[in-house]
């Protein structure tokens, strides 16, 4: 064992492959569940974040619902068992299968992002003589303080609807007849770990329910979206993030009204940390005035690194020799095919078992096969 990684056995597996640890993941829902339930509060998954089917079995066996945004995610999520009243189908561009089949299903709603989205939705809806239940997503305007690429919350972003356009949209949702309005839809920005982002949020959302209270509104859900970072420095010291925390700033900060319900869209959060990617030394390359250590999993298999410069953990498994600083690099045919530069590992050579942690979150769903490359394989903790 390393950690809390059983090496010998996973040395002899074939790499790269991505290690799922269950009962980690176990932990994590039974601390989210608990959490929210002391507030009643609903938390759906954003599939989007893994939707390997054995995690999405083991999220649904804990009774959360799931945040889909394709129809593909919508077949993923009922495959695995999640019931239709339990998936929330966003997304800016819904095409009219996609629709079709939320409506097919009866699935419990649609976020809609524009006008004309909501007049393909009744009108789709008006065909099969259904009334789709819809939230508006809308733009908050709030800073997420995240990285450029993750945040949606703010006017420039595509996603929601932007205030200034909101009694438009609800003067046009009147006289729609086969959508009703159900409830308000907001996400600022993933990996955030600053709790004022979601205060700022929690205050925005109160300005705007007092608006929509003017005109005798008053929706049934309330849905914060996701967004809860984790922390990918100390995936052993902070497995599993600070839901407690979380949770408590809705409840000292968002006004709802009676009877309205909470909902939260957490992907990252829940799966991040249970997820590695594992990957063998192929060759230690001396450069000028550094080493590169070439191991065969690349940015296909995780593209976090290349794409955000996101920061992952990386350990040497197979060692434990003196501390050398090294360049690791994939196979890939990019020069942004990069995990990191100057990490230090315990002393490493061809054949040793590397861990990229973190890595269960917007990891395999995000693989890509660029350069004819497998998808990467996947073991889960108690299968070994
Ligand atoms: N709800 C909506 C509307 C979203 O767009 C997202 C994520 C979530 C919920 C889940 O957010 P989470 O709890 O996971 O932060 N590929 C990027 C992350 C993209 C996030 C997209 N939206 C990454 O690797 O960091």
């Amino acid at each position: 064992m390393k950690g809390n990684f059983p090496v010998t056995a996973l040395e002899n597996i074939e790499t790269p492959f991505y290690y799922y640890n269950i009962p980690l993941l176990r932990e994590t829902l039974g601390v989210v569940t608990h959490e929210a339930g002391k507030y009643n509060y609903h938390v759906h998954y954003a599939v989007k974040a893994n939707a390997n089917s054995r995690i999405l079995s083991v999220i649904c066996e804990n009774g959360i619902g799931a945040d889909c945004v394709s129809g593909g995610e919508i077949k993923a999520a009922l495959k695995a068992g999640f019931s239709a009243d339990k998936i929330v189908y966003a997304g800016v561009g819904k095409s009219d299968w996609e629709i079709d089949l939320g409506l097919d299903t009866d699935i419990f709603c649609f976020n809609v992002e524009s006008i004309p989205e909501l007049n393909v939705i009744n009108e789709r809806a008006s065909i099969k003589n259904k009334i789709a239940p819809v939230a508006l997503r809308l733009n908050p305007n709030v800073d997420a303080h995240t990285h450029h690429y993750i945040t949606t919350g703010l006017n420039e972003n595509k996603f929601g609807i932007n205030l200034i356009h909101l009694e438009g949209v609800l003067d046009h949702l009147s006289g729609l007849k086969n959508v009703k309005l159900v409830g308000l839809h907001f996400h600022i920005g993933s990996q955030i770990t600053d709790m004022d982002a979601f205060k700022s949020l929690c205050v925005r959302i109160n300005e705007i329910q007092e608006t929509l209270y003017r005109r005798h509104i008053i929706v049934d859900i309330i849905n914060v979206g996701g967004g809860l970072g984790v922390d990918y420095e100390n995936p052993d010291r902070q497995p599993i993030p600070e839901f407690k925390s979380y949770f408590e700033v809705f409840y000292r900060h968002l006004k709802l009204r009676p009877k309205q319900q909470l909902h939260f869209e957490l992907g990252r959060s829940l799966v991040c940390q249970c997820g590695s990617l594992m990957t063998k030394v192929l060759y230690v390359k001396e450069g000028v005035n550094k080493k590169f250590v070439i191991v065969d999993a690349g940015m296909t298999d995780l593209i976090r690194p290349a794409l955000y410069q996101a920061y992952h953990k990386i350990e040497n498994l197979s060692s434990e020799g003196p501390v050398r600083e090294y360049d690791v690099v994939g196979p890939i045919c990019e020069s942004s095919d990069c995990f990191g530069k100057c990490v230090s590992l315990n002393e490493t050579k061809r054949g040793d078992l590397i861990a990229l942690r973190s890595a269960g979150a917007y990891g395999e769903i995000m693989a890509s096969r660029y350069n004819c490359r497998e998808l990467p394989k996947v073991r889960y903790s108690d299968d070994i």
